[in-house]
């Protein structure tokens, strides 16, 4: 986590005064601010808009759902969030930080930080041992290779695969290995977890697992966005947005807000 997002004491101190100026007009808790962000694919003949214009502001602990139509670019929004892509226009502070000014290292250093991202399609490696695929994200952490075995222990065991250590992630059910790529998404500790249709593979038994696994996240204090077409699913989160063709249509909290609320 960074300790030092939006405090402006620490943000005068070293920071350039642009940053300063800058992370003064952000809300003091915001983990995630956009502006005006567009993604426009060029097709040579034609434009795809993927993404129109988005505005939004996720404060740290936030527990958002993202829904829409197929093709209303929810995917495109993560993977921007997730810094795997890059907007074709608008800003993306990340922890307060302008990504599009970042050095490649320092990217990837707030990026291993800040945020853990789980695909639909989990992602992992095929003939690789559970503990492997959960330790490799740590490769570069400069962790000793039995520090890192420790960690990714650690993230197995909170997700309840302690005594699959040794499996292959191919001998594993569609729930267990969703259960493996959110160990993989916890083992740097981020304080985002980012997930795309992370249930949409399950069954709703398996389903029902990885969503009580979010509650107790959402708990310990994790920001998390989750990409979702159940509205099962998105009414377990305390806000939902709702994108139609690349802008947010609508952004309320939903009834467990309420519900949780003092
Ligand atoms: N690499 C690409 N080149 C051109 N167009 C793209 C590319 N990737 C996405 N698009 C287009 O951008 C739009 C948004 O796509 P995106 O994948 O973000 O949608 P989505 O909301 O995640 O949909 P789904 O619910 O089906 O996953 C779509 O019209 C899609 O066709
Ligand atoms: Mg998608």
């Amino acid at each position: 986590m960074n300790e030092n997002a939006g405090n402006p004491a620490k943000a005068a101190t070293g920071a350039t005064k642009g940053k300063a100026d800058r992370r003064k007009e952000m809300t003091m808790d915001a983990v995630i601010q956009i502006r005006e962000l567009k993604k426009i694919y060029d097709l040579g003949r034609t434009q795809v808009v993927a993404l129109g214009g988005i505005h939004l502001d996720v404060a740290k602990n936030e527990y958002l759902a993202i829904m829409g139509p197929s093709g209303s670019g929810k995917s495109t929004l993560m993977n921007i969030l997730g810094c795997l892509d890059t907007p074709t226009e608008g800003k993306y502070f990340l922890a307060g930080e302008p990504v599009d000014e970042m050095e490649d290292d320092e990217l990837a250093r707030i990026r291993n930080r800040e945020i853990g991202f789980i695909f639909q399609s989990f992602n992992l490696l095929p003939r690789t041992t559970i503990l492997r695929n959960v330790e490799l994200p740590l490769v570069y952490s400069g962790l000793s290779r039995r520090e890192r075995m420790e960690r990714a222990r650690v993230a197995l065991e909170s997700v309840g695969l302690q005594d699959r250590l040794d499996h292959q992630s191919n001998e594993l059910s569609g729930g267990q290995r969703q259960r493996v790529a959110i160990a993989r998404a916890l083992v740097n500790q981020p304080s985002i977890l980012l997930a795309d249709e992370p249930t949409g593979n399950l069954d709703s038994h398996t389903g029902e697992e990885i969503l009580g696994l979010f509650d107790e996240l959402h708990r310990q204090g994790h920001t998390l966005l989750v990409v979702t077409h159940e509205d099962d699913v998105a009414a377990r989160a305390r806000r939902c947005i709702r994108l139609r063709d690349g802008r947010i249509e609508s952004d309320e909290a939903t009834a467990a807000a309420v519900h949780s609320a003092p």
